[in-house]
């Protein structure tokens, strides 16, 4: 179909010479012109967005977005505690461990007797396979409503703990961290300065585990397509582009979305309600990591979805 495009397309430039303008161009070369432009476009604005990022970190902390991102998440754990991907389903907790490992690339047995750090815990659903794991577990996150969930969640740890933190401010190092696991969390703030403040956490030595919101491009077609489900390579919400968000969104509406029992929940309101849901690449979080002193940077799930780990440079 290409080839034969292509094959008109040249007959037809051969036809009008020099006069070949867009006017006569036909529907398949306007297509692939508009791709071109879209995807420079798409482009130029990923590389505006990361720098506004840095430019904009100083000065983030109270604005209305931030303030509405955090209400949002607060509002999800006050009023939609269940779901499939929750701690609460049996199917769940029993997978919650191999994700942190498969996540992580860390072997199970790694996790007896360590310090981790879970940044922006939630309502506590990977604190508590950290627990479970053996490892000493604070917990970290700025709604009420998720630590008192997450306390709750890892009561039968005697050694869990729990702190209310704004990633946006320094956050106070008591002792440094074998391992700071942070799921899902640091696109909702001004990703750039949560990392600045969660980098410090970790040992010289130990790991740092993000999974942070990738961009389209952020994993290459054929990473895509070896993985299970074509990208959707974790439980939770992988694909979802804004559009799809949206149209989600719009449908459920009216339908009369209802949320209580809808074991999905979760996914669609992580992707609508908080304003500030961003999407990166994988070279800009490398960047980072490489600038906080990382070094073993490593992808460790093929998806869309940036999850990765670095260690900390230095002796332990
Ligand atoms: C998508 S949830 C992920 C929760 C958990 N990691 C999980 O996988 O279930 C994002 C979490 O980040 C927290 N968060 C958002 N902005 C924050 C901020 N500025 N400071 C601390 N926590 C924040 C929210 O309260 C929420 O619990």
């Amino acid at each position: 179909m290409i080839l034969v495009a292509k094959v008109i397309s040249r007959l037809r430039r051969a036809w009008y010479g020099a006069g070949y303008t867009r006017e006569h161009w036909s529907r398949a070369e306007r297509i692939a012109y508009l791709e071109s432009v879209v995807e420079y476009l798409t482009w130029q604005t990923r590389n505006q967005a990361a720098l506004l990022r840095h430019l904009a970190a100083p000065m983030v902390d109270d604005l209305p977005a931030v303030r509405r991102t955090k209400e949002s998440f607060d509002f999800q754990w006050a009023e939609i505690p269940t779901g499939r991907h929750m701690l609460d389903h049996p199917a769940f907790r029993a997978e919650a461990t191999d994700y942190v490992s498969q996540f992580t690339g860390l072997p199970p047995e790694w996790f007896r007797g360590k310090r981790v750090v879970d940044v922006g815990c939630g309502m506590g659903r990977y604190s508590w396979a950290l627990c479970a794991l053996g490892a000493d577990v604070l917990s970290m996150d700025q709604s009420d409503h998720g630590l008192r969930h997450t306390a709750d969640a890892c009561r039968e740890f005697p050694s869990h703990q729990t702190l209310e933190i704004d990633l946006l401010k320094p956050l106070p190092v008591f002792e440094q961290a074998d391992l700071v696991w942070s799921f899902g969390v640091l696109h909702h703030t001004n990703t750039y300065k949560a990392f600045r403040n969660v980098a410090p956490l970790v040992k010289p030595g130990g790991y740092l585990y993000l999974m942070i919101y990738g961009s389209r491009g952020s994993a290459s077609a054929a990473t895509l397509r070896r993985s299970p489900n074509g990208g959707v390579a974790s439980p939770h919400r992988e694909p979802g582009s804004a559009r799809q968000a949206e149209s989600h969104s719009h449908n459920m509406a009216a339908g009369g979305f209802q949320v209580t029992g809808d074991e999905y929940v979760h996914g669609y309101f992580d992707a609508i309600a908080p304003p500030i849901n961003d999407l990166h690449t994988f070279q800009e979080i490398e960047g980072w990591l490489i600038e906080a002193g990382f070094v073993d940077i490593k992808r460790t799930v093929p998806s869309r979805n940036i999850h990765v780990i670095g260690r900390k440079g230095g002796t332990p």
